[in-house]
């Protein structure tokens, strides 16, 4: 069965729960599931659903400022099926959807180890980007 990959596909939070577990590397931590459903649907531009069959492998949140600016988040794929291009796809069709809706920019951070999947296989420039972790204790005030 081919992958498809849809824009503002159907989900549930059980299963993108369950993804975002095994992508992140939080499996067993007894994490609440997320509201997913209730918060893309919020504060989203849209979102790409990845599926072989009925199996959900492959996910991308593409939240923005109402305006110019989207932002990707949450990229993953299912560890059964990395590697075969899905992530590049999923990446493919928010960034056109991103277009499609006026948007001038679509940012992302990654750390290094992603800078070839990001860079080379999807395209984004490097660029300088800062970051705060709001839940450490301020260093500097
Ligand atoms: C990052 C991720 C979404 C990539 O998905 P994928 O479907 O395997 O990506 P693709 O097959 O389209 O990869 C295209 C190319 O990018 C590079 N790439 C992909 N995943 C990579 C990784 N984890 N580390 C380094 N390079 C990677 C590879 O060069 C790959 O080509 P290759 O398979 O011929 O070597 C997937 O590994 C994942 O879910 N990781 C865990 C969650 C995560 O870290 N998300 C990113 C948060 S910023």
């Amino acid at each position: 069965v081919a992958v498809t990959c849809q824009w503002r596909g159907a989900f549930d939070d059980a299963e993108l729960t369950r993804l975002h577990r095994e992508a992140f590397g939080t499996e067993g931590s007894g994490d609440e599931q997320r509201r997913w459903g209730e918060l893309l649907h919020a504060h989203s531009l849209g979102w790409v659903v990845a599926r072989d069959g009925d199996a959900l492998v492959g996910f991308v949140n593409v939240a923005w400022d109402g305006d110019a600016h989207a932002f990707i988040l949450d990229t993953m794929v299912s560890r059964t099926h990395r590697h075969r291009g899905i992530g590049t796809e999923v990446l493919a069709l928010a960034r056109e959807h991103a277009r499609l809706a006026g948007c001038q920019w679509l940012h992302v951070d990654y750390e290094a180890d992603l800078t070839h999947f990001y860079e080379d296989a999807c395209g984004f420039a490097p660029t300088s980007a800062g970051l705060i972790a709001l839940s450490e204790p301020p260093w500097n005030t």
